[in-house]
C-alpha cells in the first residue's frame, strides 16, 4: 500500500517541540508535503532560525516517517519564519522587540546587546539593532561605526548596516561630547524619532539597549517602546544586593514580559590553567531566575578579550566566533529565540480565545 499524507503527518505528530510543548503537526510546522512513490518531501518552518533543537527535530522528523512501511526516502528541509508578537503602529514590520535592560550601569548591557544581536543575524534572522542610552551611546563604538552618520532618505533615516544587521543609535543624533540634559519629553520624543522615522525595514528582532537603572529613563522607554520582553543583564554582585531584583519589579510594573535574565562577567577561567575564579561574592543568575520566576538564559565569563573586541569596534562574536564566550553567547540566542517565540504562541492563543485573531492571521 502506498503511503498517504495522512499516513506521513500522523506520524510527525510524535515529533514534539521541547520548548513549545507541542507536536510539530498541530503547531502548524510541516509545510509543502509531497510524496512521490516511495519518496517523501516536506518542509518543517520553526518560529526562528536561531532554534537551538534545529538538528535535534530534522532527525525525528526524518526517522519517524522513514519507519513508515512503504517510504524509502526523505527529504526534510529546515526552514523558518519568525512569528509577529507585537502589533505595533509605530514599526508596522517589525515582529518582535526584545529590550535589554538592567538594574544599575555598567554591567555589560551594551556589550551582551551587540553581542546577541550579531549573532542572531548570523543565525539568518532579520535583526535590527537600536541604541537606546541616553546617557551613554555606546553601541556605534563597539559596532565600529561611530565616525559614520546615517543619511536620510524621502525623509526617513536609513540605519546603519555592519555585521549583518540594521544599527541606530542616539549617539548619531547627537554632536560629539555634546551633553544633554534629558528631560523625560525629550526622552520620549527621541525615542520616538529612533523607531519611527528610521527605514528599519521588515525585521524579525529589534534589539533595544536601554539605559541602565530603573530611573525615568528606562521607565518612559519601556512605556514608548511597545516591548515583547523584557531581558535582564546582571552580576552576581547585583543579584546579592538586589539591584537586578529593582528592575524585575520595575518592569513588571509595567506589564513588560520578562523573558529571563543573563548572567555576565559571572566567573574567570584562567587562560594558562583553566582554574575558574568567582569575581564577585554573591548569588548566581539562576537562583535569581527561579527567585522571580523568570527563565535563566545563561552566564558570560568575564574575558579581557570581550572587551578589548568591543572597544575595537569588532564584537567578540565575529572577533573569536569560536571561543567559549561565542558558544555561549550562541546557546544564549538560541533560549532567548525560544522564548521569544513562546511568548508570541501564548499571546496568539489568548487572541485567538477570545476571537481578535482569526486562525488564518496566526
Ligand atoms: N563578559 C565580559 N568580560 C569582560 N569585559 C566585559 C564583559 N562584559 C562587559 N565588559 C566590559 O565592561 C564594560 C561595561 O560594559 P557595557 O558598556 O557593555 O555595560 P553597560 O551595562 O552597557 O554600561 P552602561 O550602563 O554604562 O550602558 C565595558 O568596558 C565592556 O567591554
Ligand atoms: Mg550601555
Amino acid at each position: 500500500m502506498p503511503v498517504t499524507e495522512q499516513d506521513v503527518l500522523d506520524a510527525l505528530k510524535a515529533v514534539i517541540d521541547p520548548d513549545l510543548k507541542r507536536d510539530i503537526v498541530s503547531l502548524g510546522f510541516v509545510k509543502d508535503l509531497q510524496i512521490e512513490g516511495s519518496s517523501v518531501d516536506f518542509k518543517v518552518e520553526l518560529t526562528t532560525p536561531a532554534c537551538p533543537v534545529k538538528d535535534l527535530l530534522q532527525q525525528q522528523a526524518r526517522d519517524v516517517v522513514l519507519a513508515l512501511s512503504g517510504v524509502e526516502s526523505v527529504e526534510v528541509e529546515m526552514t523558518a519564519r519568525v512569528r509577529e508578537s507585537l502589533n505595533a503602529d509605530l514599526i508596522p514590520n517589525v515582529k518582535n522587540v526584545v529590550a535589554i535592560a538592567s538594574g544599575k550601569g555598567g554591567v555589560g548591557k551594551s556589550t551582551v546587546s551587540v553581542n546577541l544581536a550579531v549573532a542572531l543575524a548570523q543565525s539568518g534572522a532579520k535583526v535590527g539593532l537600536m541604541d537606546a542610552d541616553v546617557y551613554g551611546p555606546s553601541v556605534p563604538l563597539m559596532m565600529g561605526c561611530a565616525d559614520e552618520r546615517p543619511w536620510t532618505q524621502d525623509s526617513k533615516i536609513i540605519p546603519i548596516e555592519r555585521y549583518g544587521l540594521k544599527m541606530m543609535s542616539l549617539g548619531f543624533l547627537l554632536e560629539e561630547g555634546q551633553a544633554v540634559l534629558w528631560r523625560g519629553p525629550m526622552v520620549a520624543g527621541t525615542v520616538k524619532q529612533l523607531l519611527a522615522d528610521v527605514d528599519w525595514g521588515e525585521l524579525d528582532y529589534l534589539i533595544v539597549d536601554l539605559p541602565p537603572g530603573t530611573g525615568d529613563a528606562p521607565m518612559s522607554l519601556a512605556q514608548l517602546v511597545p516591548l515583547t520582553g523584557v531581558v535582564i543583564v546582571a552580576t552576581p554582585h547585583d543579584v546579592a544586593a538586589n539591584i537586578a531584583g529593582k528592575a524585575v519589579a520595575l518592569f513588571e510594573r509595567l506589564n513588560a514580559p520578562l523573558i529571563g535574565v543573563i548572567e555576565n562577567m559571572s566567573h574567570f577561567v584562567c587562560p594558562h590553567c583553566g582554574e575558574v575564579s568567582k569575581i564577585f561574592a554573591g548569588t548566581s543568575g539562576d537562583e535569581m531566575a527561579r527567585y522571580f520566576g523568570i527563565p535563566f538564559l545563561g552566564s558570560i565569563p568575564l574575558d579581557p578579550a570581550i572587551s578589548a573586541s568591543g572597544d575595537r569596534g569588532e564584537p567578540s562574536i565575529v572577533a573569536h566566533p569560536d571561543s567559549v564566550q561565542a558558544n555561549r553567547i550562541r546557546e544564549i540566542v538560541g533560549k532567548l529565540a525560544m522564548e521569544v517565540s513562546k511568548h508570541g504562541m501564548a499571546e496568539r492563543d489568548l487572541m485567538r480565545g477570545i476571537g481578535i485573531l482569526k486562525r488564518k492571521d496566526a
